[in-house]
């Protein structure tokens, strides 16, 4: 039930800080460290290769599932958008091991493939948040995402679980092998929590962002590098689906490549500034997409914030920013819909589980 929320998109976003604690306790075991059934570990050990499947929301998740297996647990990662995987299958590895995010596990385009790599005798999990849904029936093995159930079409709370969950996976694979990881794990997304619940406490302030800068736009661009640009990529799909405003997340360096030929006076250009490695070079494209004209929204993470950002963000583990820097993102796009009289929790066009392919 909503309650006393509006929507259950907000319900959802309020959620989220919850979320995240509620995965850390059902991750734990008798001795209170992060755990993961044994034999889900063997099996990503086994693997020389981990194929993503997803669509939508959760393919923009694997993405950044793809940047912790590789960074934290040292395996290689393809991330593949599930219905062009089944018809147009890579190379393999030798040994793969199949990983299906799915908030539903009904969705018809990532089924398929679980079909045909089973066929072909793979060993598959499906990272869900529906216990008993088709695709964790079919899987080998399965985790979930426990994120309660997620009503409203878009995507946010089962987002978060998964890259959560995502991290929490790679880092109980990394440890599992004997690699070293110097960070805790459970103290950082205990940080997360708070920081994501000190941001929907702002969310006054995601309203007036979505009134200054999506008042009147048709369209609207969203920038950033590395673990930022695949939050480019998941938070223009949350405007576009529920405010229907014309969006693109793009990775920052590539916009001088072509888009930047779109920019005009006053197109709102979402920038986020979280990866220290990357800060001069993000900066330098909101400047180039500036002297274009852009109305430049940038957020960026605290001990990063240079003056004229419109909001700064909690600080966080640098690997852990994608679970803070969408949620103001989320809540821009509510804001936005709710302005355009849009139905935010049933957009047109639009089902919550896709079971057609
Ligand atoms: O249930 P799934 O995670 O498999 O669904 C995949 C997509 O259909 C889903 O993420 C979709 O993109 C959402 N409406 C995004 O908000």
């Amino acid at each position: 039930e909503k309650g006393m929320y509006p929507h259950y998109m907000l319900k959802e976003i309020e959620e989220q800080p919850n979320v995240v604690r509620k995965i850390l306790q059902a991750y734990e075991n008798e001795k209170g460290e992060l755990a993961i059934d044994a034999e889900i570990l063997q099996a990503v050990n086994y693997a020389d290769r981990l194929y993503i499947i997803a669509a939508g929301t959760s393919y923009h998740a694997g993405l950044v599932g793809k940047y912790y297996f590789e960074k934290i647990t040292g395996i290689p990662v393809e991330v593949h958008i599930s219905s062009e995987f089944g018809y147009n299958m890579p190379l393999l590895s030798k040994k793969p091991l199949f990983l299906f995010i799915t908030q539903s596990g009904e969705t018809a385009d990532s089924r398929q493939v679980l079909v045909k790599t089973k066929a072909l005798g793979y060993p598959t999990i499906t990272v869900t948040n529906v216990a008993g849904s088709t695709l964790s029936r079919e899987a080998d093995y399965t985790l979930l995402l426990h994120a309660g159930p997620e009503i409203a079409v878009a995507s946010t709370k089962a987002y978060t679980a998964q890259v959560a969950v995502l991290a929490l996976f790679a880092y109980v694979a990394a440890k599992d092998s004997g690699k070293t990881v110097d960070f805790d794990l459970k103290k950082e997304l205990g940080i997360v929590a708070n920081a994501i619940q000190t941001l929907v406490d702002s969310k006054e302030e995601m309203e007036k962002i979505a009134h200054e800068f999506l008042e009147v736009s048709r369209n609207a661009f969203y920038i950033g590098r590395n673990l930022d640009f695949y939050v480019s990529l998941e938070g223009a799909l949350k405007l576009k689906e529920i405010s229907y405003i014309q969006a693109e997340g793009f990775a920052g360096g590539e916009l001088k490549h072509g888009t930047i030929a779109l920019i005009e006076e006053g197109t709102p250009v979402f920038s986020l500034v979280t990866q220290k490695a990357v800060s001069l070079n993000i900066r330098g494209n909101v400047k180039e997409v500036v002297a274009r004209g852009a109305n430049p929204c940038i957020l960026s993470m605290e001990g990063m914030e240079e003056e004229g950002d419109r909001y700064v963000l909690p600080k966080v583990h640098p690997y852990l920013t994608p679970l803070v820097a969408i949620i103001p993102l989320q809540l821009i796009s509510y804001y936005a819909a709710l302005q355009r009289d849009c139905d935010v929790d049933k957009p047109r066009n639009l089902a919550k589980s896709v079971t057609v392919e």
